[in-house]
């Protein structure tokens, strides 16, 4: 097969107008923030264990189709020795990887981001394909100010983002390409708009500079919404907003757009998905999601490092996953919450 058409076979595999990305990518050091918040020790047996516990659970490729892996996981196997990538692939999700190495402050970027992992990507790549990763993850990092992002983090972010999508898709793996503006910070949602609209332009323009297929890639971005200090804002102001952005900076050809859950709560991730789907109207892309903490956080308090409550966990997920099926759908109502 040519690197184009496994492209397109993963791309049909993955957006089917009902499904979600899970993102089970956290670092060493973020898992541990969420391990320890339920009062578990990250260790790498319980990493392990937790990972494999929600990949195993039952009918869970109902509502996802995709998960992406930290490189850790990749290599790791369930209790019978079956490689993860392999449980994900039996339950009908695609199995993926986080490539980028994280962040660190962009020098002479006034205190935008930037992230660091280009170096030897081709060579890494394919050896985690050999391993069964068909997509690929890599995030970029936007705090959001008066000031920031700056110019120069504005093209040096979209820069990485393109170059990495380029490689990936000359392997024939699905680069999903993460611009994540911060929830962070006291900015209005009036703010928020103006940087994601910059940001998105950005982010289009050198993947067209590069040659990258968009047919053959997914955008992981935030929702529009006010900062975290500024308070909220309803389902139907997010999901105006956002629309309206992403109608003037993200092609037709893009099949789909998943996002980040970003501090959301796990309803508020799922209600904003939502109204998103309810107001699409027209727009061409699949709208779905590619949530961490909001597709997990309920199973991981489940859990709580205590092993015989795996059939709470897995619940847990399961049900999430469900409401955010429902979601992608525009199906979903808050009633549906307290059924659970
Ligand atoms: P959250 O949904 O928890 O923001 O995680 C998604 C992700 O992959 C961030 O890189």
């Amino acid at each position: 097969m040519s690197v184009s058409d496994e492209m397109q076979e993963t791309i049909k595999e993955m957006v089917d107008g009902q499904r979600g990305i899970l993102a089970a990518d956290e670092s060493t050091g973020t898992i541990t923030k969420r391990l320890n918040a339920v009062g578990v020790e990250s260790t790498e047996e319980n990493r392990r264990w937790y990972r494999s516990m929600l990949l195993h659970t039952p009918d869970v490729g109902r509502y996802i189709c995709g998960v992406i892996f930290y490189e850790e996981t990749l290599g790791q196997k369930d209790d019978n020795g079956k490689p993860l990538p392999q449980v994900a692939a039996e339950q009908g999700i695609v199995p993926g990887i986080k490539v980028d190495k994280g962040k660190d402050e962009l020098p002479g970027g006034g205190g935008d981001m930037i992230t660091f992992g280009l170096d030897g990507l081709a060579e890494r790549l394919a050896g985690y394909k050999e391993q069964g990763a068909r997509f690929a993850k890599w995030r970029e990092v936007y705090p959001i100010s008066d000031h920031n992002p700056t110019r120069l983090g504005l093209e040096s972010n979209a820069e990485m983002l393109a170059r990495y999508a380029k490689v990936c898709q000359s392997l024939g793996v699905v680069p999903i390409v993460e611009p994540e503006t911060l929830i962070d910070g006291d900015h209005t949602m009036a703010r928020a708009a103006e940087v994601d609209e910059q940001v998105w332009h950005e982010v289009f323009h050198a993947l067209h500079k590069h040659g990258v297929v968009l047919e053959h890639m997914i955008l992981k971005p935030s929702m529009v919404t006010p900062g975290k200090e500024t308070g909220k804002a309803s389902p139907e102001e997010v999901a105006e907003a956002t629309l309206r952005i992403l109608k003037r900076t993200v092609p037709a050809a893009v099949p789909s757009i998943n996002f980040l859950s970003g501090g959301q709560t796990p309803e508020e991730a799922t209600a904003n998905l939502n109204a998103l789907n309810q107001l699409k109207g027209n727009a061409p892309w699949q709208l779905s999601l590619s949530y961490g903490r909001a597709l997990q956080e309920p199973a991981q308090h489940a859990w709580a490092g205590d092993n015989s409550q795996l059939d709470q966990a897995q619940q847990a997920f399961l049900e999430r996953a469900r409401l955010n099926s429902l979601a992608v759908q525009a199906k979903y109502s808050p009633s549906e919450e307290s059924a659970a």
